[in-house]
């Protein structure tokens, strides 16, 4: 499946400004807009990346890494804001901004470790590209059970 969206998407380092429609529909459709901002978005550290369709102008992907330590103290990024808009899911569109997302992280800042808070119902889909299960499940509020997961950790 990955071969064949090898060509079907753009992958690109974007701007926060660029995503905030695709994560308000798919993770916060029923708060705001303004939810949909994260703490750290602006941060000089922080990746956002998105798939586009060549010529369309929303994302059909996206996922932001912000520089935030690991409970350990040490460097890592922390993934947040991952969705795939609703008639993509299960296309291979996930998979394919993670792994770019996180080789294009490492060949640029050296930093090799990743974390991120993982809804209860997308755990599956992390482990698939290499995460692991970090923690019992907790509730994040207004948003639901989660989990720790690690990449390279
Ligand atoms: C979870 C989500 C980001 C996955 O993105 P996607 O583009 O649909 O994922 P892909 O199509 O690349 O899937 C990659 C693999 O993971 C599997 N997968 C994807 N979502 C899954 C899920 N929710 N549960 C179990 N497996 C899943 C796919 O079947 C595929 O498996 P394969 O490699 O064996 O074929 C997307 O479904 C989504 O936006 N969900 C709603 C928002 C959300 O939960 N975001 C995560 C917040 S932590």
């Amino acid at each position: 499946m990955s071969n064949k969206n090898e060509n079907r998407f753009i992958f690109l380092k974007t701007e926060v400004r660029s995503i905030l429609n695709l994560r308000h529909q798919i993770l916060r459709p029923n708060n705001p807009p303004k939810d949909a901002e994260f703490y750290g978005d602006n941060e000089m550290e922080t990746f956002h990346f998105a798939l586009h369709i060549a010529g369309e102008r929303e994302p059909v992907c996206c996922v932001s890494y912000m520089l935030v330590p690991y409970e350990d103290g040490q460097d890592a990024y922390q993934l947040r804001g991952m969705a795939t808009a609703e008639v993509w899911q299960g296309k291979g569109c996930g998979k394919e901004i993670v792994a770019k997302a996180q080789e294009l992280i490492m060949q640029n800042t050296g930093i090799t470790r990743f974390w991120c808070k993982a809804r209860e119902e997308a755990i599956v889909f992390y482990e698939k590209q290499g995460w692991r299960v970090a923690s019992e499940l907790f509730n994040v509020e207004g948003v639901g059970p989660h989990k720790t997961m690690t990449f390279g950790i």
